[in-house]
């Protein structure tokens, strides 16, 4: 299967967690042909923030961000080593070109207003991938915010379109928090690619996802 995987940077923030990733994708890669895309996390808001209280504007503050999620990137291609394509492409023709190679393409952001969810569903359409898996920090999507909401109930499966109005509440700043970002969300809706939303904290429930498992939130039509 062509598997586009996006990781939020929330998941990746210590040696062993990159390790610990790297060892899953060097296995799946025997049978997949695998894209990568990874996010920048608290210390991307941690330079959002502190350009923003000089005034930044949020296009500036995108490219900070975009900025970290390709250092993070880079330690996760220095941590599967030769499986790895060795630097992020920045484009999404560059992406398609580096897989030919039969190697792991790992990638950050690649322009300013949306996050690499979004990336990662685009990559996903642009490569025509068979499948999309997002990683974060919770199992998949509540009905609203499950670390504010007690009674926030997680759903196993939507549709494209009941994806896009859940996540058009949300905030669309640089550095937002959200499951998934709005224009993945209506990116997926357009091109019909199966997405599956699920907790990155185990980097095990990829293969999971990958084999069919049921896991997270089920994203697809007539689902
Ligand atoms: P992330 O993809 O890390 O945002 O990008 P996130 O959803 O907060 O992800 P987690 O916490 O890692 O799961 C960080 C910021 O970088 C900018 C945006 O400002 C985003 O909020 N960004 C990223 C872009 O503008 N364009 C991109 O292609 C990627």
């Amino acid at each position: 299967m062509r598997v586009v995987v996006s990781i939020g940077g929330s998941i990746l923030t210590d040696r062993e967690m990159y390790g610990a990733y790297a060892r899953v994708l060097r296995g799946l890669a025997e049978e997949h042909e695998l894209f990568v895309v990874v996010g920048g996390g608290a210390v991307a808001r941690q330079y959002i923030g502190c350009a923003r209280s000089f005034g930044a504007s949020e296009g500036v503050c995108d490219e900070l961000g975009i900025a970290i999620t390709r250092l993070n990137a880079m330690v996760l291609i220095s941590a599967l080593g030769d499986a790895a394509y060795p630097h992020p492409p920045t484009s999404y023709a560059e992406a398609r070109e580096a897989s030919l190679l039969g190697r792991i393409v790992v990638m950050g952001g690649v322009s300013a207003g949306y996050t690499t969810d979004a990336v990662a569903a685009i990559l996903a359409d642009y490569v025509g991938a068979d499948l999309l898996v997002c990683l974060t920090a919770t199992d998949g999507v509540y009905t609203k915010d499950p670390e504010r909401y007690a009674d926030a109930e997680h759903i196993e499966h939507l549709t494209p379109a009941q994806l896009v109005s859940i996540v058009s509440n949300l905030g669309m700043e640089a550095g937002a928090k959200s499951p998934f970002d709005l224009v993945a969300a209506k990116v997926v809706q357009r091109s019909g690619i199966r997405l599956i939303i699920t907790s990155g904290k185990s980097p095990e429930n990829l293969e999971r996802a990958i084999e069919g498992e049921r896991c997270g939130t089920l994203v697809e039509d007539g689902s």
